[in-house]
């Protein structure tokens, strides 16, 4: 298949295994939130926030995006988040979502946990039928580990609706390894782990990643520069969930034609393409493929082994796993 026959991308059954709910939070629906709950916003609509969002790097998103954050005050506000975000992912044709929330960015007297956690649910109930989605805890590595750890003791209500925590925020000067303790209590506690790591930092971040045992890493783009560490990746089969409009647009990579994504593929690493924060970037799953496809000229083979790889790198049980295999499966046989 060659970058100039037209896939259509939305057909292709998807998983999503990166991508933030605060992230998905489209600029109409922030104007609207900000109305309702008497937030002043720095843009006068939505066309200039979406003008706003040409980032120079991931510190000048971050800024963005935080003060987006700002207009998810009520429990409606974070249901409808929710409930928008899987319909979109549903009509986009992701089968499996896996999506990180993190509590640490809200508010607590305006809103009490209880109330956020129980609009995310109840989206994630209603919407069951037609897509399937795991919550993620997530945390800031730009602060101390105690508030991490005292994040994961807060969720304890909901562990049992949770499959993974993970980390995010400004990466570089802030290792994985800081957080060896919250790694160990997410562990302990028989939670997967995750990490932002190699997206702005270094290769030795995705190495500590490793050394931490976390299960999947986001990004770890870096990790290209050092042969011996993709050969780790690919040799324990430790998933990449790669960004690649997000990285465009962090200017992580200049283009998408230099994406590492083809060449860890090809060494035998579990890459994936997810979308991150779809509405910031502009970009949701499939937009992610097709533009990868027409960028980096992916065989049906390759695309093939991209989904399965979805698949395989997300926490889903064995059987529903064997489901999603059989349905990329009719979508992309084999040659
Ligand atoms: N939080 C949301 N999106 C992120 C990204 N791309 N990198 C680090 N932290 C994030
Ligand atoms: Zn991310």
């Amino acid at each position: 298949m060659g970058p100039e026959s037209c896939f259509d991308f939305v057909k292709l059954p998807k998983t999503d295994l990166h991508v933030h709910l605060e992230g998905t939070l489209e600029p109409e629906m922030l104007f609207r939130l900000a109305g309702r709950n008497h937030i002043p916003l720095p843009w006068k609509s939505p066309a200039m926030l979406r003008e706003a969002c040409r980032f120079r790097d991931l510190a000048g998103f971050l800024a963005i995006y935080y003060k987006g954050c700002e207009v998810l005050v009520t429990e409606q506000d974070f249901y409808d988040l929710a409930r928008a975000y899987l319909e979109r992912a549903a009509a986009d044709g992701v089968v499996h979502t896996e999506f990180y929330f993190n509590p640490q960015l809200f508010c607590r007297e305006s809103t009490p946990l209880a109330a956020i956690m129980r609009a995310i649910f109840c989206a994630m109930d209603e919407m069951r039928d037609r897509i399937s989605s795991f919550y993620m805890g997530t945390v800031m590595r730009t602060r101390p580990v105690e508030e991490a750890l005292r994040a994961l003791d807060e969720l304890a209500p909901w562990y049992d609706r949770i499959v993974a925590f993970g980390m995010g925020g400004a990466e570089n000067g802030n290792p994985p390894s800081r957080f060896q303790r919250y790694f160990d209590a997410c562990r302990e506690r028989g939670f997967r782990t995750c990490v932002h790591a190699g997206e702005e930092g270094p290769a030795a971040y995705v190495r500590e990643a490793v050394a931490l045992g976390i299960d999947r890493i986001d990004h770890g783009n870096a990790a290209i520069q050092d042969p011996e560490l993709v050969r780790l990746l690919a040799e324990r089969r430790i998933p990449l969930t790669m960004c690649p409009i997000s990285n465009l647009r962090l200017n992580v990579v200049n283009e998408l034609s230099g994406h590492p994504l083809k060449r860890m593929l090809s060494r035998g690493v579990c890459v994936t393409v997810n979308s991150d924060d779809p509405a910031y970037f502009l970009g949701y799953a499939s937009d992610n493929w097709a533009a990868v496809h027409r960028a980096l000229d992916l065989s049906g083979a390759e695309l093939r082994q991209l989904a399965l790889n979805g698949v395989e790198a997300s926490f889903l049980p064995e059987a529903r796993k064997a489901v999603l295999r059989e349905k990329i499966k009719r979508v992309l046989p084999s040659a």
